[in-house]
């Protein structure tokens, strides 16, 4: 699934990155382009990048 259309980058390209040890919103940018144009792709790459994280170290946005 194409995740950032400005930059043709999919799901898992991100998901790759993410895996290599690129876990901030600024290096997945840096590393593929994601959110480098429009920014409108940041809520998916931040959902990604939230679904990586293991459950123990997620931030909870909610109180
Ligand atoms: S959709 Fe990713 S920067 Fe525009």
């Amino acid at each position: 699934m194409i995740v950032c259309i400005c930059n043709n980058v999919n799901s898992a390209t991100i998901k790759s990155t993410l895996e290599s040890g690129v876990t901030s919103l600024k290096g997945i940018c840096e590393e593929t382009g994601a959110t480098s144009c429009c920014g409108k792709c940041k809520f998916k790459v931040n959902a990604l990048i939230q679904d990586h994280i293991p459950e123990d170290n997620a931030i909870h946005l909610t109180a």
